[in-house]
């Protein structure tokens, strides 16, 4: 089985005296750690540099987003490239806090992910639905949809991930079923397999949304859950390590 990702998104969170909080969890991770999951984590852009010297070798960091051009009069943005240079080997695209609060659409997430890959990144791709589309019965529907439109074409698999994101877990407390989680999985899988192949089934696709200590294990141990994309419990040393010790249980 391929190693779990555990990606760690703290948001609009963290200046430089945050950075103990990632030393303590770089510290106490166990030896090994990193041969059974990959541990990332995507400070905002201002800390990304400082926290390549903090990460050592057992943590990938990430940014939060990018642009999908590579340099130019864009004031307030950040490129694929620039995110590399500073020591990220992954950006998050298309979370659904920028779907919102910057109007992204599935093209501008498609567009941005293309950049991201051939600045060397691995996008990891949001989607998710709202709580009126579940309670509306279109929860697949709407996600697999975002999926068709967020992947660029000729994404190389081996560099994607995704990650199932209900809008009405993130940050709530609230989590998805086990039952919802793993046929939202199994419909994203097969979409990526009728898209992209065979390559299909390696794209991990994490599950998000309130990730906590006490549900990683139920949820990390579902068949087609590949990782966790963990807001408000990355902030955490302690938080975020029972949850990649979680993932080392399986
Ligand atoms: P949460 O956030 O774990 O705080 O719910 C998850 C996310 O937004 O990626």
């Amino acid at each position: 089985m391929a190693r779990q990702l555990i990606a760690g998104n703290w948001k609009m969170n963290g200046i430089g005296m945050h950075l103990a909080e990632l030393r303590a969890m770089v510290t106490r991770l166990p030896p090994g750690s990193d041969e059974r999951a990959e541990i990332v984590i995507c400070p905002p852009a201002s800390l990304l540099d400082r926290s390549r010297a903090v990460a050592g070798e057992m943590m990938a960091l990430g940014g939060q987003d990018c642009h999908a051009k590579e340099r130019g009069a864009y004031t307030g943005d950040i490129s694929a490239q620039m995110l590399a240079d500073a020591g990220a080997s992954f950006v998050i695209l298309g979370h659904s806090e920028r779907r919102q609060a910057h109007a992204e659409s599935d093209e501008t997430v498609a567009a941005k992910a293309r950049a991201a890959l051939s600045a060397g990144l691995k996008p990891i791709i949001c989607v998710g639905e709202s709580a009126v589309e579940r309670d509306g019965g279109i929860a697949v529907d709407v996600v697999l949809s975002q999926l068709k439109g967020s992947i660029p074409g000729g994404a190389d698999a081996e560099r994607l991930t995704i990650a199932y994101e209900p809008v009405w877990a993130i940050g709530t407390g609230k989590t998805a079923t086990v039952n919802d989680i793993g046929e939202m999985h199994a419909a994203i899988r097969q979409a990526l397999v009728s898209r992209l192949g065979p390559n299909g089934k390696q794209v991990r696709i994490l599950y998000g949304g309130s990730v906590n200590p006490s549900n990683a294990q139920e949820i990390l141990a579902l068949s087609e859950v590949g990782g966790a994309l963990v807001g408000g419990a990355s902030l955490k040393a302690e938080q975020f390590l029972s949850i990649i010790a979680a993932s080392h249980t399986l």
